[in-house]
């Protein structure tokens, strides 16, 4: 039976000295999970929570990257400068970075290949606005984004994607899909990762939930055929709320 994927997306939040007792407590709870475990602090705060999760079974990932090894791209953080600090993962495609900071599933495609050509895993993040629920589109705006994310990705290139599917409106509100809905979604998701790379891959590959995914609802969402683990917000950022999901 495939593992789940537990992944802590941290989010601007936390200074050095409380990532650090964070990643030490979720070490402690988890270490004799049997899952696969992700935490994505931010940029600052990557080096000294890779410190504390070398020799654990923690992944180090990172919450966005440039599409450019190097160069005059003010503020951005290159693949290159992630591995150098130990990176394993990176999360792109992010709903805050399609919709608050406006990348394109063209930028998101790019920095994929990047991370992909770098042997970084990859998370690529896709969900619908609520407006877009309401209208019908879920399942064409994931199927949109995944394909045009994936755009240039190879089979062999696959075994270091994850997909995160997160309905924009569940995201930090509280609200959750249902663990049917979600399941339903999840389904349609394998089925393009089907048609676009077999059912071997399609199998293969964890399909993420995300969106105020906690203690409560884990078992029953994780429980569903097609949903192979969380990338969890806010219930990351304690060690009381984030180990309990760990061990379903
Ligand atoms: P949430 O965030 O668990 O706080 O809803 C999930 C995410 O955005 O990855």
């Amino acid at each position: 039976m495939k593992k789940n994927y537990i992944a802590a997306n941290w989010k601007m939040n936390l200074t050095r000295s409380k990532a650090v007792e964070l990643a030490k407590d979720i070490r402690e709870a988890v270490k004799d999970g049997k899952n696969k475990y992700m935490i994505a602090p931010s940029f600052t705060l990557i080096q000294d929570v890779a410190e504390v999760l070398k020799g654990s079974n923690i992944l180090l990932g990172a919450q966005n990257m440039c599409a450019e090894e190097q160069g005059a791209f003010t503020g951005e953080v290159s693949p290159l400068q992630l591995l150098d600090l130990g990176v394993q993962v990176v999360i792109l495609g992010h709903s805050e970075r399609r919709h608050i900071f406006k990348e394109t599933n063209e930028l998101i495609n790019s920095k994929v290949k990047m991370a992909l050509a770098h042997k970084i895993e990859v998370i690529l993040c896709v969900g619908e606005l609520l407006e877009e629920r309401e209208a019908g589109k879920a399942v064409a705006v994931c199927e949109e984004q995944i394909r045009k994310g994936l755009d240039g990705v190879s089979e062999k290139d696959m075994e270091n994607i994850t997909i995160a599917y997160e309905p924009v409106w569940a995201i930090g509100t509280g609200k959750t899909a249902s663990p049917e809905d979600a399941d339903e979604i999840h389904a349609e998701i394998r089925r393009v990762l089907k048609d676009m790379y077999g059912e071997e891959i399609a199998k293969n590959t964890y399909i993420q939930y995300g969106g105020s995914m906690k203690p409560t609802n884990a078992e029953a969402l994780l429980a569903k055929e097609n949903i192979d683990g969380g990338l969890i917000g806010g219930a990351g950022l304690k060690a009381e709320t984030f180990a309990p999901i760990c061990k379903f």
